[in-house]
């Protein structure tokens, strides 16, 4: 299976979800290509207080920029868990406009792409095929390569064209994973219902981890 991973961060609500995939992706020895749209900046300010690292942006600042926004007001309230494991991945940051980058080619192998969160403007363009940006070309290859694209939209309520795009997506074999955390499993704080999303995208990955126990799984039986 390959090491590579797409994420694009859109403009729909739920930078906390995008940043938190990161870190876990990172900590799970994955090569994260990542790619930002403009909107995502504006909902990250508004969000967790501070602008994305540019795309000029070295994975280190990637990674300080992830610490200090888990570390500082408002995420750092929400009661998140440090992750104990290292940082064993790589970050590669690509420019919205790049069509020249590896993941807008079908040849590149990928274990998947994930666009979270994922705004409704992106989920219609690809939808109808538009690749206008390499966001919409990544998810496009996906779906043509058959390999595993995951949407995490997030709106209420849904327009009925907003749910045909959900199902002719869904149609053409990509997953439809909204950012809809459930109580059953008695979330304590912001952190838990993060961690409920990030986990369902991570199981969708194959990527290991214990952000919450697993329903029916023992008490020392939360990862895998
Ligand atoms: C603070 C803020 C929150 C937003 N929340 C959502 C949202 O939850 N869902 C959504 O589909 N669009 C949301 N939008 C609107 C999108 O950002 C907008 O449609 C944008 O064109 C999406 O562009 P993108 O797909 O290139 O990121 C929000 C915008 C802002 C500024």
């Amino acid at each position: 299976m390959s090491d590579n991973v797409v994420l694009a961060i859109t403009g729909a609500s739920g930078t906390a979800y995008a940043l938190r995939l990161t870190q876990i992706l990172l900590r799970s020895d994955l090569h994260v290509h990542l790619i930002v749209s403009e909107a995502a900046r504006m909902v990250s300010l508004r969000e967790v207080g501070t602008d994305l690292p540019g795309d000029s942006a070295q994975p280190a600042q990637w990674q300080q920029f992830i610490d200090a926004a888990f570390q500082q007001p408002p995420a750092s309230e929400w009661g998140f868990r440090e992750l104990s494991a290292p940082v064993t991945g790589r970050l590669s940051v690509h420019r919205k406009r790049d069509y020249s980058a590896g993941i807008a080619s079908g040849s590149f192998l990928t274990r998947g792409m994930v666009i979270c969160p994922c705004s409704m403007g992106t989920l219609s363009s690809i939808s109808c095929g538009a690749s206008t940006n390499l966001i919409q070309r990544a998810a496009d290859v996906h779906l043509k390569e058959r390999r595993k694209l995951i949407l995490v939209p997030r709106e209420t309520p849904l327009s009925s064209i907003a749910l045909e795009n959900m199902t002719r997506l869904s149609q053409a074999g990509a997953l439809v994973l909204p950012s809809m955390p459930g109580f059953y499993h008695q979330p304590q704080n912001l952190a838990d219902l993060v961690d409920f999303v990030v986990a369902r995208v991570c199981d969708q990955l194959c990527v290991p981890h214990d952000l919450m126990e697993r329903w029916g799984a023992e008490p020392d039986d939360l990862s895998g």
